[in-house]
């Protein structure tokens, strides 16, 4: 039987896949059939990681297309996951790691007791650090343009100097390169790469160009693992 995996673990595995790609797209799909052409259009414009949202009906049978797949390189994992019940489908439709906009008390419990890595929503330092606390130390900042954006994530580099960001919710590709300059930020998260109107029109060779672009955007900041407490 394989070892519970340690939060040290589920940081580093949530390290190694938030590296993948300076972006991680934010997918919503209506129909699950357009889960693997969309994956594989992402996987071929150099995008490693994918979240898909649980937003619609579609999202966990859309995971789960994904993960039998099985396409080299490519984690999928649940997003907008808001509960318990949510952390055990997402697990159950093998999902590689799971992302919500916020934590509470129930969501966490779930999140840990599932072993999977997960992302949680922070927007405030006491948020962060709360979770800090915990042994987190990489976040979803969310909803990141909102909420301060760039001045607020250089405003907390020095005092929250081991914590690592997802920014995400008005990043797009106008000012991604912006948020990647910062060296607390591993990855930027986005509907734009693969938005639903492209989706629905099975626009794949479209969705592959603007993932190449993300998957080229330079990044200078923190990528890799954050210092870590004893285990
Ligand atoms: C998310 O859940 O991360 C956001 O809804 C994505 O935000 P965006 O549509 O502004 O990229």
């Amino acid at each position: 039987m394989s070892a519970v995996p340690t939060q040290a673990d589920k940081q580093a595995r949530l390290a190694s896949i938030l590296a993948c790609a300076p972006v991680m797209p934010v997918v919503t799909l209506d129909a699950a059939d357009d889960a693997l052409p969309m994956a594989c259009a992402l996987a071929a414009g150099g995008i490693g990681a994918i979240e898909v949202t649980l937003r619609t009906a579609a999202g966990l049978d859309a995971i789960r297309a994904i993960a039998t797949a099985g396409l080299p390189g490519v984690v999928v994992g649940a997003g907008t996951v808001l509960d318990a019940r949510q952390v055990e489908a997402a697990h159950a439709a093998g999902a590689g790691f799971l992302v919500s906009p916020g934590a509470s008390p129930h969501l966490l419990a779930a999140a840990e007791r599932s072993g999977l890595p997960w992302l949680p929503g922070i927007a405030t330092a006491g948020e962060a650090l709360a979770l800090m606390e915990r042994g987190y130390r990489q976040f979803k900042f969310f909803p990141a343009a909102a909420s301060g954006g760039i001045k607020w994530l250089a405003a907390v580099r020095a005092p929250l100097a081991q914590a690592r960001f997802c920014p995400t919710g008005g990043v797009t590709a106008a000012n991604a390169a912006e948020y990647l300059a910062l060296p607390n930020v591993a990855c930027v998260g986005g509907s734009w790469v693969a938005p639903r109107a492209l989706i629905a029109a099975h626009a794949w060779s479209d969705i592959e160009r603007l993932a190449s672009a993300a998957a080229a955007l330079v990044h200078q900041g923190g990528r890799g693992m954050p210092s870590m407490p004893e285990a």
